[in-house]
């Protein structure tokens, strides 16, 4: 299935929006949703690292604005993200993947955090790939952070983008190529500002829990038929 690929991104991002709206259409609370949202998030991430072999994914699991949801779905989807974090699972489901989080993770229930924290620990020395997941994250706030940073240890005034990018939670990788976000919505909601600046953009009109093997290639036969420019020209245009 794999041999139409030839051109991967290296970074990709997903931004995993319609839990909710997914258990709605079947007549299920909300929180049915995230359990399935969650279980389908192990499918996706196997396949990007162990199938296609894509070195850094980035998930938004949860942004700063979702404390505004009622506490009880909060409840849930802490289960849930604590479940998913469990360290001894995470290794055993992902071989040589570095966990990343970005985000105050530390505002969230203790054995989240616990949990978060493990597999920091267990998976620090991997290197092949990564997986950036953003909780309690914001990309203004990543920016915000990164300049208090640089002026708290008192760098020199002048900053250019390798220095910003430094402070970044995504120092040392690659920006990201392609950013997909599910449920139709045509929007960023604050994810990875910096880092999505030359993105190429997909919005699958499909619920997050539905975003199957399928659709990820479908992806990512979208991404290699896109035209990425950088601000040149296409080849076939160089006359002027
Ligand atoms: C995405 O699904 C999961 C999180 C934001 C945590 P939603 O919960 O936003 O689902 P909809 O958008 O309400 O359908
Ligand atoms: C974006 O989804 C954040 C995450 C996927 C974690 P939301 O459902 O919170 O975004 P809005 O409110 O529709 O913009
Ligand atoms: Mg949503």
């Amino acid at each position: 299935m794999t041999t139409e690929l030839k051109k991967l991104p290296q970074h990709i991002g997903f931004i995993i929006d319609g839990n909710g709206r997914w258990a709605k259409e079947r007549g299920w609370p909300r929180n049915k949703g995230h359990r399935y949202g969650v279980k389908n998030l192990d499918v996706v991430i196997k396949e990007c690292f162990f199938n296609y072999h894509i070195p850094v994914v980035s998930v938004y699991a949860f942004s700063t604005e979702n404390w505004n949801r009622p506490k009880t779905e909060l409840d849930f989807l802490f289960k849930y993200f604590t479940d998913y974090l469990n360290a001894k699972d995470f290794v055993k489901k992902y071989p040589h993947v570095r966990l990343n989080i970005m985000g105050d993770y530390t505002k969230f229930p203790e054995a989240l955090v616990k949990n978060a924290k493990s597999v920091i620990e267990a998976t620090k020395n991997e290197t092949q790939f990564v997986l950036n997941l953003g909780l309690n994250y914001s990309g203004q706030d990543e920016l915000v952070r990164a300049v208090n940073t640089m002026l708290a240890e008192k760098l020199e005034p002048k900053v250019d983008r390798a220095t910003l990018q430094n402070y970044l939670y995504t120092k040392d990788q690659p920006l990201l190529d392609f950013v997909v976000r599910t449920s139709g919505e045509q929007r960023l909601s604050n994810f990875m500002l910096w880092q999505v600046s030359y993105a190429e953009l997909y919005f699958p009109k499909i619920y997050w829990p539905d975003f199957g093997k399928e659709d990820l290639y479908n992806a990512l036969l979208e991404y290699q038929s896109r035209d990425r420019r950088f601000g040149a020209i296409a080849d076939s245009g160089t006359e002027a």
